[in-house]
């Protein structure tokens, strides 16, 4: 079989190591890829949002199945074309995928079928939004409404702020037309779980629970980033909490967005926030999360392929999805100065050899002249399993100790707040 993956980081090359434990594949193409991924898969250099040339790509390569793994491409209706095509793939269309690529599309189907999350309101007017303002309760939290690079959330702690985040999004547009509306919400506090779902639109089965750690510095300190480490599974997740999340969100989501025309089809990724109220809906991604793929699917037992293809012909329901017990964690490298402005180029130096529990995901590194050197802020992802969390964290950071490049850095509290959770 020949298979496709699109994108090019850590969560594609997480998927992609996973999917070569399937003696049925032959062949897997990744496009883009980067440069550790060229040593699991070929690498092809077409962008990732370059649907026609993805779909030419898939065309003349007698492409059997496609995964599509980031969310610009879902929203650009990559899978729409593929599917056009008559190539089976997982990932949602582009009406499904508007659960993660637009907010107000996704708060105005939470309200509508009552599933937890903030309070908010949305606005498509500056003027309007900034009205709002005056009677506000603060904090609160002001999101743009379209895909921002994980950068369109802004918590204002008062008036002065939201008004600023307010000019930010919809007048001077950092985010382009993503900032064409926003959503003003309630301020929620309470620990984060990222759940993953497989769903064919009608079976839901989550994945192992898991924790992201999304700023920069030790302490939850320091700017957003994309991800700095994550652990699974996330203590914090009990069975009573992930049965109440099954019951009032996982799967009155899917039945919502089938009763809206739009079933979905893929991994659904639900960012909860465990409130004092319950568990409520923080966002909805369409994708597998970024790093918390790199440390769900070393869990997974059962095969990827056979599942990913269960979701598509939607037979999820015919199988039985198994996980490996223990834990796994995850510790991003990252380019010095990330998530602000860092240099690219740097040599990277890798151990010869690694123990068997440690797989090393690469995210933003290219090769040049045979070497890898860095490409972006989140270089390298070190993932580790064991049989409890603390094997795990040990594994993955004596890892990263062994990895070197100029101005590499890590956080070095990965892990933490999940092990005082368990251990008290
Ligand atoms: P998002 O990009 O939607 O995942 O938001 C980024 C982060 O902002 C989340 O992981 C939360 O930590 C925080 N956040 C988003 N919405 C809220 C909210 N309503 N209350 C508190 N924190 C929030
Ligand atoms: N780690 C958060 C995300 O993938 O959006």
């Amino acid at each position: 079989m020949n298979i496709m993956v699109v994108g090019g980081g850590g969560r594609e090359h997480a998927i992609i190591k996973k999917l070569r434990e399937n003696p049925e594949i032959t062949a897997i193409y990744c496009l883009p890829g980067n440069g550790g991924i060229a040593a699991d898969a070929e690498c092809v250099p077409i962008a990732s949002t370059d649907i026609e040339a993805i779909a030419g790509f898939a065309g003349s390569h007698s492409i059997d199945f496609a995964v599509v793994a980031q969310d610009d491409p879902l929203a650009l209706g990559c899978v729409d074309r593929l599917h056009a095509l008559g190539i089976p793939c997982f990932g949602p269309e582009a009406k499904a995928a508007r659960i993660e690529s637009s907010k107000v599309f996704a708060k105005e189907l939470m309200k509508k079928y009552g599933i937890p999350t903030a309070d908010y309101a949305a606005f498509s007017a500056p003027e309007e939004a900034l009205n709002y303002l005056a009677g506000a309760r603060y904090p609160l939290v002001v999101k743009a409404d379209g895909l921002a690079l994980g950068k369109g959330v802004l918590i204002c702690p008062d008036e002065a702020a939201a008004r600023a985040a307010i000019e930010e999004i919809m007048t001077r547009r950092a985010f382009g037309d993503a900032g064409n509306q926003v959503v003003i919400e309630r301020f929620l506090t309470g620990p984060e779980v990222s759940v993953l779902a497989f769903t064919d639109g009608k079976t839901l089965y989550p994945m192992v629970s898991s924790m992201d750690h999304k700023r920069a510095g030790d302490g939850d300190t320091g700017l957003n980033t994309g991800g700095m480490g994550t652990v699974a599974p996330n203590p914090c997740y009990t069975g009573d909490i992930a049965q109440e999340c099954m019951e009032k969100i996982f799967l009155p989501t899917i039945r919502a967005m089938e009763q809206e025309g739009c079933p979905f089809r893929g991994c659904l990724y639900f960012g909860l926030m465990l409130t004092a109220e319950g568990p409520k809906v923080i966002e909805y991604n369409c994708r597998f999360g970024d790093p918390e793929t790199q440390v769900v699917l070393p869990l997974l037992k059962t095969d990827l392929l056979t599942i990913m293809r269960a979701v598509e012909s939607e037979t999820l329901s015919q199988l039985h999805v198994e996980w490996h017990s223990g834990a796994a964690a995850c510790v991003i490298l990252a380019s010095g100065g990330y998530p602000l402005a860092y240099e690219k180029g740097k040599t990277i130096t890798l151990p010869a050899s690694l123990p068997k529990n440690v797989t090393i995901y690469h995210a933003g590194d290219r090769l040049e002249n045979g070497a890898l050197v860095t490409s972006g802020g989140r270089v390298l992802g070190v993932s580790a399993v064991g049989e409890t969390l603390r094997e795990a964290l040990d594994s993955a950071y004596a890892a990263a100790r062994e990895i070197h490049f100029e101005g590499a850095f890590c956080r070095s509290d990965i892990g933490q707040r999940a092990l005082a959770a368990i251990e008290g």
